[in-house]
């Protein structure tokens, strides 16, 4: 099968857990591209949704899907589906390759669940072969990125795809090796003043729906 089959099949699985009203965060990519499809092809299921997008780009297949799309509001995130570049055995993730980082960091963070949807390419025993994606403030982002280095990572200005974020800051990646414990470097590279956000997801995800050639693996972590 393909992967895009694979993350098809993602998609369709978690289609079923989308309750019929309240708010749904929706991430960014190609495997969330084909759960907002599945969703505008039967759009008047979803007419007492609202959906909190985690980039324009979303936001536009949303709406252009005849979905209900909020970004702001009081009340809570029911749940939230998104992608992922890499996920451990623990549900940690490295995210971001879509350089929506940010936006998605902060539509998981205030979910009561956040589900993870992606193809069985995606799974690994150790995170770090993807670069970490971070999103730093443009000002001085020369020495940004030197103290991200000195933690002992090598990074690079994006150069290809998404350069700049939604946001108006740059998108660089860092090579960091397999990375020992995502938790704590999350963390340290959080600290540096300049970064707005670090691709490492650690401790965040509820569940994961993962497309396999054997068929779906759906794990639950809290
Ligand atoms: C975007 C992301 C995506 O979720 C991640 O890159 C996975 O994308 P895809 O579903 O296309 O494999 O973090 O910022």
């Amino acid at each position: 099968m393909s992967n895009d089959k694979l993350k098809e099949l993602a998609a369709i699985e978690a289609s079923k857990l989308i309750p019929r009203s309240g708010i749904i965060g929706i991430g960014t990519g190609s495997t969330v591209k084909f759960l907002i499809k599945i969703m505008s092809e039967k759009y008047q299921l979803y007419k007492n949704n609202q959906f909190v997008p985690t980039s324009l780009e979303t936001e536009k297949l949303l709406s252009n899907g005849n979905l209900t799309v909020i970004d702001d509001f009081t009340g809570k995130i029911l749940m939230d589906f998104d992608g992922a570049d890499e996920i451990n055995p623990v549900g940690d993730l490295i995210k971001g390759g879509g350089g929506a980082l940010t936006r998605e960091k902060i539509v998981a963070a205030n979910s009561e669940k956040f589900i993870v949807i992606a193809d069985e390419t995606k799974i690994v025993n150790r995170l770090g072969k993807f670069k970490v994606p971070v999103e730093i403030v443009p000002f001085l982002h020369s020495k940004t990125l030197e103290k991200i280095e000195s933690l002992g990572g090598i990074t690079q200005k994006r150069k290809h795809g998404k350069e700049i974020s939604d946001n108006g800051n740059i998108l660089a990646d860092a090579d960091f090796g397999i990375i020992e414990d995502p938790g704590l470097l999350e963390r340290e590279i959080k600290m540096i003043t300049g970064v707005v956000e670090v691709g490492l997801f650690t401790n965040m995800a509820s569940q994961s729906i993962i497309g396999t050639e054997e068929g779906i693996i759906n794990k639950k972590y809290k």
